[in-house]
């Protein structure tokens, strides 16, 4: 039997998946050990190798095929526009992806100023004002803590991901717009689908058998 190579996203997304695929029988406890600063797991009873990848990176193993599955956020999906499926939707790890900013920039955005975006997702960005808003914007790649730039002039409004809404409140920024809802996804390698396909379907069955209980 092959293995199923599983690309998980780092951070708080890997825990969570973790437990899900417990309930589904797909194990691997060594993964949860925090202070290791391995890459790699393989758990050879049931033939499913696990992998941790940064978010940005995970649609890339699996367009390419270095990983079966993928699960990570729709916000790296869309902003990677990798060659995959996207077979469901996970439900945990809701957030949206808004474009933010100081109030006084309301009026910007309604009378379709020349602005500057700054974000970590300009693929997202350049989609919703040019093709969704059809507004001229300049668009300035950062690569964390975006809720800075407007506080420091170096752009006037951010697209970013808002969860609690704590990061905008405590530094002054409001919500302006809502571009879409997130959440994290099961993607799969096109090749794979047709490969593995029973263990594949199985996976995303059973997998909807739990959440659907969890409801
Ligand atoms: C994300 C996002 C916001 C914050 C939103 O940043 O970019 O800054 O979380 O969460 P909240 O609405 O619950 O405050 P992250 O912590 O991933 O780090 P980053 O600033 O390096 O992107």
């Amino acid at each position: 039997m092959d293995y199923l190579t599983i690309a998980l996203t780092k951070g708080r997304l890997a825990y969570k998946t973790l437990d899900l695929l417990e309930k589904v029988g797909i194990t691997c406890e060594e993964m949860r050990d925090k202070s290791s600063r391995k890459l790699i797991f393989t758990n050879e009873e049931i033939g499913v190798r696990f992998f941790l990848a940064k978010a940005n990176d995970v649609p890339t193993y699996v367009e390419y095929g270095a990983a079966d599955i993928g699960i990570c956020g729709k916000d790296t999906i869309l902003e990677e526009g990798r060659k995959l499926y996207e077979v469901m939707d996970l439900g945990f790890g809701k957030c949206r992806m808004c474009v933010c900013g100081p109030e006084s920039a309301r009026e910007l955005l309604k009378h379709h100023e020349l602005i500057r975006v700054a974000t970590k997702y300009p693929g997202i960005a350049k989609d919703y004002f040019y093709n969704k808003k059809h507004q001229t914007v300049e668009i300035i790649k950062l690569n964390g803590s975006i809720e800075l730039a407007p506080l420091v002039g170096l752009a006037e409004v951010i697209v970013d991901i808002v969860e609690t809404g704590s990061t905008l409140r405590e530094n002054g920024l409001d919500v302006l717009e809502e571009i879409c809802t997130l959440s994290a996804r099961v993607i799969i390698n096109q090749v794979s689908m047709k490969r593995e396909n029973q263990r594949i379907t199985k996976l995303i069955k059973d997998l909807k058998t739990v959440l659907l209980e969890e409801k």
